[in-house]
Order: C-alpha cells, then structure tokens, then sequence
C-alpha cells in the first residue's frame, strides 16, 4: 500500500476497533469484542490514482525525462510520438528489471529529434498484489495528452524564468508564472520552496501539484536547493523527486549556465544541525569544480556567463554562509568574467549594478515569499543582448538589466 494512503487508512481501521471495544466493554466478552471489531470491514483502499500531473526534468537536444507519482504501486510507461497519435512507448528498466511496484516514476525518453514537438501521455497499471510467481495487476490509468518541445541543436535563443523563496506557499507558484507571458524554454527554480523537508505528500502538495498544473507538464524546470532544503527529516530523500544534480553547468544556446548549491547559511557547527551538514568541504569542492569548468570551450565561448545560486554573496549580511560563499567565489567570478548573477534568500528582491571591486557584473536577487514582495525573474538572450525583467507579483516592474555580449 502507498505511503501515503497507509497511515489514514491504518488509522481509520484502528479507530473503529477501539471504539468498537470501548462500547461494548460492559456487557460483550473480550473474545466477543475482539472478533466484532475484526469482522467490522476495514474503509475501502484510496482508488488507484494520479498524486499530480507529469513533469518534465532533464531537458536536453534528444532526450526528455517525464516524471510521475501514483498513489499506489504501479507498473508505469510513456506513450509518445511527433503526432497526438503517440505510438512509442518508453519505460524504465535497470539491471534488466522494468521500474514496477513503486509510486515515484521517472522515464527518459531517448533518441529524440532537436527543437521537435513531442505529445505524449504517461500510463500507469496498478499493480494489488506482488507474489514471488503470480502478480496481480488492477486498473490502468493514463494522464490527458500534452506537448513539449526539444531545445534546438543549437538555439539561437534562450529563455528561462525564475521562482525562488516559495517557502511552502503553493499558491505562489502558478500566480507568478501566470504573469509571464511569453515563450520559456525553462524554469529554474532557485531554493526555499520549502522551509524544510517534511515528507513526500509536502514535496507533491507544495511543488509537484501546483508546477505540474500551472507549467510543468509542457515545459521542464530545473530545481537547486536553498538552504532550507537542506532540512528536516526528508532532506536526503528530497533529489529522488527531481533529474539532475544540484549544482551543474552546462551551454545553452548563447548562454552558458553555472549553478552552485550554496549549502547552509550558518556554520557547520552551529548547534542546530547537530554535527549532520558538511557545507563548508561541500561549498569548497563546488570552487575546484568550478576551476574546471572555466576552461571548457563551453564557457569560454559562450556569449553570456550566468552564474546562478540561492544565497547570494553580497547584499547578503555576514553570517558565514554568504562569507564563505564570497570568499570562494567571488575572485573565481571575478577573474573568469562571468555576465550576470542571480540569487534569491534575502526575501529583499533589487537589482544591483556592478560594484568596482567587488563585482563587475549586476547581481540580481528575487524576493520573498509574502505577498507584495514575491518577484518572477523572466530573462530572455540571444547573440548579441540579455534582457532581464523583474516582476512584482502584481504584475508591474520592478527592474531590469540589459546585456550587450563582450564576446
Ligand atoms: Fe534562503
């Protein structure tokens, strides 16, 4: 049984026995009792279902990843195609074992051609009982048909928007992306959606549901954490749930995109974690690693540097996190030319202009979670200029940026 479902329904039939016992204490048997509350039918199981819509991860030229959650254990698959006709079907399997009897599902598809439109539709088979020889399959369920498409080989363009410091407020998410209207290639979700990892069922409640309805079925977003994910009893579970690392770099069309995973904003040792984070080892591999990066074709050539991470170091205060972040990146972005930052974690949204002797790029910062202060990041680069809006969660202006490429 799903690990969501379990707990209620348990609950439920233990409930009813108690109350069975407790009024029939006085003139029932204890074997009476016993066996009036066993014979009392248990609340019928959650029918099989969806727990959210697809949503895409993992973008690249020839490959999608579609993930998916079922509420009870499934055999699952994608069915897809050029045409709303579909015809290919695609699943995971690992070790000559197809991905079956879980709730989580993660399907890449491979083999795809670059900026093509794609529909597809994901099936799941319930699976109600897993004997060593004899399974039992019960009801298919398959999502509605959506569409997305392959970036190009090598786009000309490329647009992204950016969500940070959500702070468990689901609602914020499709209001926010509903005030972009125009073409994106991508999400980025830049840390603090949550204030801490709880469980599953708040992972699909505070993010799966609201993206995969406001945008996620159509477009993919690419998550890294803040330092809230760092968090709470299911911080380790939390990456199982998204297709990619949390720091990363890669080209993209005339932008190459950099994303660290700035850790935790107070010492290792403060007595809150516990002796359980290890960000400042963690923060200096992701500065050697960094190095490397630097000297690929990839970034040299790239008409923008973008460099993105939850704690911004600057226009952050002094607690360690933002020092320590300063202190390892900043010289690196200095000295290696990056174009443009941007940050969220303040709650305080700005656009800072270079600083000299500091930093010779703007340094963005998207604001908070409360109303009024909640921002959209939309930035839009081609060969020659990067135009960065941001926007206030009423929809008016709250700054820009515009680039000429030095490259
Ligand atoms: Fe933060």
């Amino acid at each position: 049984m799903d690990k969501s479902t379990q707990p209620t329904s348990r609950r439920g039939f233990l409930g009813k026995l108690t109350k069975a016992g407790l009024l029939g204490a006085a003139a029932v048997s204890p074997v009476a009792r016993a066996a009036a509350a066993v014979a009392e039918p248990a609340p019928a199981p959650a029918a099989f279902a969806f727990q959210c819509p697809p949503y895409l991860q993992h973008p690249t030229p020839n490959s999608m990843t579609v993930m998916w959650l079922s509420n009870n254990p499934s055999y699952s698959w994608v069915e897809y195609g050029e045409t709303d006709q579909l015809g290919q079907k695609a699943f995971h399997v690992e070790n000559g074992i197809a991905d079956s009897y879980n709730t989580l599902h993660k399907v890449v598809l491979t083999g795809l051609k670059p900026g093509t439109t794609y529909y597809y539709t994901v099936k799941s088979k319930e699976i109600t009982d897993f004997q060593p020889y004899k399974l039992t399959y019960g009801e298919t369920i398959g999502s509605e048909v959506y569409s997305f498409k392959t970036p190009a080989e090598k786009p000309d363009t490329v647009s992204w928007v950016v969500l940070n410091d959500i702070h468990d407020r689901p609602a914020s998410i499709p209001h926010l992306i509903s005030l972009n209207k125009d073409f994106f290639d991508f999400v980025f979700l830049n840390g603090d959606m949550f204030d801490y990892q709880q469980d599953e069922k708040q992972i699909i409640d505070h993010l799966l549901l609201p993206a995969g309805q406001s945008f996620a079925s159509r477009a993919p977003f690419i998550f890294t954490r803040g330092n809230h994910e760092t968090r709470g009893k299911y911080r380790r579970e939390l990456g199982n749930y998204f297709h990619g690392d949390y720091y990363w770099a890669k080209a993209w069309g005339p932008v190459h995109f950099t994303v660290l995973d700035t850790g935790e904003d107070k010492p290792d040792d403060h007595p809150v974690y516990a002796g359980i984070v290890d960000f400042d080892n963690y923060r200096t591999q992701q500065a050697e690693w960094f190095k490397t990066v630097v000297k690929t074709p990839e970034f040299k050539k790239a008409k923008f540097r973008v460099v993105m991470m939850h704690i911004p170091h600057y226009y952050s205060g002094d607690w360690h996190g933002p020092m320590h972040c300063r202190e390892l990146f900043g010289p690196l972005f200095e000295e290696h030319k990056i174009d443009l930052f941007i940050a969220g974690h303040t709650h305080r949204y700005g656009i800072h202009q270079p600083v000299a002797g500091q930093h010779s790029y703007p340094i963005v910062i998207g604001g908070g979670p409360k109303e009024g202060n909640r921002t959209l990041i939309k930035v839009r680069a081609t060969d020659k200029q990067l135009d960065l809006v941001m926007l206030k969660d009423d929809g008016s202006h709250a700054g820009k940026v515009e680039l000429k490429s030095r490259r």
